[in-house]
């Protein structure tokens, strides 16, 4: 193991030793390597004359640009558009995405959460957060009606067991079927990823309240039962409520401190919620 990813996993482990038996193998295996960022700092700070650290044309310290790229940016400068951003995004952007995550969520401010990290697209998000918590044989929950994707994603990529449990009945969600489900998988696997998608696709349906809660004190029950629990959340279509009884803060606020074995992850994009879908950017 490159030792940068030992300190990485040592640095978890001394926060929480659970989320460290919750990474796949190639999640422990993984780190930024400090080569080339540590370079271009330096070269910022110290560099009189040239910095040869990456491969940038700049002109009068802006970056190097075509007037005929430039016309089609409108007031975005040349260097927040056209220079590598950092690879978790820029951090004005993770810090306005932090800020609409608090006006949307309330109940979330004071809780030690991330800042979130920018992605291409929700795709690439749930992707990534596979790659990280997900091996080949894992049991990743989800209802029987479900974005079909998620086989692309998880079982064709990560080889992980999609388990599907009935989502709905008599109008609402069928609570037993998930808690059967859950508890069916808990049994046999020291860690287990349940994905959560609400409104959901393909149904529409949201979760009320009360739903949300009985399906956070499972998770967490099952988690203080002595299983790792990773929930997944696609919040893909936040914001679309026409229900006065659904939740209308993400369930990711009912799971974020639920346990110290329960890791609760928010996956969100301006994608739908702001209608933007050739933009392609999500947290
Ligand atoms: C539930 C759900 N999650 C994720 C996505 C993908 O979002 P994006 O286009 O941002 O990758 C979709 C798109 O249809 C979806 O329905």
């Amino acid at each position: 193991m490159n030792p940068l990813a030992h300190d990485l996993n040592s640095a978890i482990a001394a926060v929480n030793p659970q989320v460290l038996e919750m990474l796949s193998p190639l999640g422990r295996e993984l780190y930024f390597p400090k080569g080339i960022l540590t370079q271009s700092a330096e070269a910022k700070q110290l560099a009189r004359r040239y910095n040869a650290t990456i491969g940038t044309a700049m002109e009068n310290g802006v970056a190097m640009n075509l007037p005929s790229v430039m016309m089609h940016l409108g007031d975005v400068s040349a260097n927040d558009a056209l220079l590598y951003a950092p690879s978790p995004g820029m951090q004005a952007l993770r810090d306005e995405w932090t800020k609409k995550l608090l006006i949307d969520n309330p109940d979330l401010r004071g809780v030690g959460i991330s800042v979130p990290v920018v992605t291409t697209g929700l795709t690439h998000g749930l992707s990534v957060i596979g790659d990280l918590f997900m091996e080949a044989g894992d049991v990743l929950l989800l209802p029987d009606m479900m974005w079909e994707n998620y086989n692309l994603i998880f079982a064709l990529r990560r080889q992980v067991e999609i388990r599907q449990y009935n989502g709905l009945r008599d109008g609402g969600l069928d609570l037993d079927a998930f808690r059967q489900a859950l508890t069916a998988a808990c049994a046999e696997r020291k860690k287990v990823v349940v994905l959560l998608n609400f409104p959901n696709n393909p149904t529409g349906y949201s979760a009320t309240e009360a739903e949300g809660q009985a399906l956070a004190a499972a998770l967490t029950a099952a988690a203080a039962g002595g299983t790792n629990i990773v929930v997944l959340i696609d919040d893909a279509y936040y914001g679309l409520f026409f229900d006065e009884r659904i939740m209308k803060q993400s369930i990711f606020t009912k799971l974020a401190t639920a346990h110290p074995r329960l890791l609760a992850i928010k996956a969100d994009a301006a994608t739908k919620e702001v209608y933007v879908w050739g933009l392609q950017s999500a947290s």
